[in-house]
């Protein structure tokens, strides 16, 4: 069985906790392949809410092993937080694998996050300021910390003192803060060191292993299509790649191990931060989509920005990440609405747009052209079956599948496990 990856095909927050959730008793391994504790998963078991952050969503399921991999970037501190607060709540966390090479994030990175954002004041980006950036530009500047450098205290100090050197230049000289001292960070790094070991192991060559022996592995992204660093809505992005070649270098197995590739798609769209969103209302149909769809962020509990579907942006999801399938998420949210406008191409300086452009300005002058479908107001929450959905509820996803280019495979009708609907199996 080859591996199969789940993203998200819009801006975040579709639903990849609950869908990873769903898949986790099923497979062997479940993947963080990038981005950190900017994620917010909220996976519902039973009348059980659990809010994730850092760790993969399989971590709730007991026959799977959840893997941090090499592109992952790890807080320590939320590490072992995440890890005793399941802990506490009876989740065996024993299985966790992190990779040795995946990159720290360390507290002078949280730092220069939240300074930079201030210093762009009016520009700036919105980021959760869990020190994303800081820490991937660290890792491409050559600069970063690792995981395995918590085990070579020399190591481990020089590579902090070559990190700080140019950042403290700038933090007492450019934004007039006090300088970070070398050893305090290294010995708050250190208290770390002996509580993560257990974890650490060489999650390339163990997934690879698994693969060679037909084990069941699922790399589950963070964030989504349009929030990747060269695929996304550039600079209003994180700086990671959640799109699937994402999943290839951030756990080190090649592309001919991938069969599946599962786009998971909310039935209207969400945005947290700034940036474009054609489709984004600022009515009481958007206000009605945040409050029925609990529209907050679980990380930094920010209200989303809501807005109706973007069949232009499933499009461009399908497209850059070669999907096999979508997972349409809280189509139950739609429920009661007489007519829902679903945006079909954009008007861009008076010419009608099929793809999404490449141009940062003719993205940002986009308006929505909308096709509107009729609604429905039966409750769907217990729909186990595609034939249980009322007409122009089926009609809404059929319209949707046709326009977005790939099989919906699954719909999501509630939060919990067994609110789902299976069209297609994904395993
Ligand atoms: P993620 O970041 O992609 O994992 O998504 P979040 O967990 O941030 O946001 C999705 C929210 O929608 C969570 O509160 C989920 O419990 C909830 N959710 C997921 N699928 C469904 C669904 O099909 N219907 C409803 N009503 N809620 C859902
Ligand atoms: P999940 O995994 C939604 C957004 C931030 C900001 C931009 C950059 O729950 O879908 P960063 O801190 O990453 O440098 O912020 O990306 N962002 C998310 N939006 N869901 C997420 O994760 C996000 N992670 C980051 O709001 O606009
Ligand atoms: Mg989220």
């Amino acid at each position: 069985m080859p591996a199969l990856v789940l993203l998200g095909a819009q801006w975040g927050d579709e639903g990849k906790g609950k869908a990873t959730d769903l898949l986790g008793g099923s497979v062997d391994y479940v993947v963080r392949y990038q981005g950190g504790n900017n994620a917010g998963h909220t996976v519902v078991v039973g009348d059980q809410k659990y809010a994730l952050h850092l760790l993969p969503s399989g971590i709730l399921s007991p026959g799977c092993t959840p893997v941090i991999g090499n592109g992952v970037v790890v807080d320590p501190s939320v590490l072992l937080s995440e890890l005793s607060g399941l802990n506490e709540r009876g989740v065996d966390t024993s299985k966790l694998l992190i990779s040795g090479n995946a990159h720290i994030i360390t507290p002078y990175n949280v730092t220069v996050d939240k300074v930079t954002e201030r210093f762009l004041g009016k520009r700036k980006i919105g980021t959760t300021g869990r020190g994303i950036g800081p820490t991937y530009a660290d890792k491409i500047n050559r600069v970063g910390i690792r995981v395995q450098d918590l085990y070579d205290e020399s190591i481990l100090t020089q590579k902090v003192e070559a990190a700080l050197d140019v950042k403290n230049q700038i933090l007492t000289k450019l934004y007039n803060r006090r300088a970070i001292a070398v050893d305090q960070v290294v010995e708050e790094l250190l208290g770390y060191a002996e509580q993560i070991e257990p974890y650490v192991a060489d999650t390339v060559l163990i997934l690879n292993q698994a693969l060679e022996q037909d084990k069941v592995v699922l790399f589950e992204g963070g964030q989504g299509t349009l929030l990747d660093i060269d695929h996304g809505t550039y600079p209003f992005v994180t700086s990671s790649n959640p799109t699937a070649g994402g999943a290839c270098t951030g756990a080190g197995v090649g592309p001919t191990k991938i069969g599946r590739v599962i786009g998971i798609l909310k039935a209207y769209t969400t945005r947290v931060g700034a940036g474009p969103f054609p489709t984004e209302l600022f009515d009481e149909d958007g206000e009605a989509l945040r409050r029925i769809g609990g529209e907050r962020g679980v990380t930094t509990g920010r209200d989303r920005r809501c807005g109706w579907f973007d069949a232009v942006i499933a499009r461009y999801a399908t497209r850059v990440n070669g999907l096999t399938d979508f997972f349409l998420t809280k189509l139950d949210v739609l429920t009661g609405w007489e007519q829902i406008p679903v945006c079909v191409a954009y008007e861009i300086d008076g010419k009608r747009v099929e793809e999404l452009p490449y141009s940062q300005t003719d993205f940002h002058h986009a308006k929505p052209v909308y096709e509107t479908l009729p609604g429905w107001s039966e409750d769907i929450t217990k729909a186990k079956s595609f034939s249980d959905l009322p007409k122009n509820a089926q009609n809404y996803v059929k319209a949707l599948e046709e326009m977005s280019g790939a099989p919906i495979s699954a719909i999501g009708v509630g939060p919990g496990r067994d609110e789902t609907i299976e069209i297609n199996s994904f395993l």
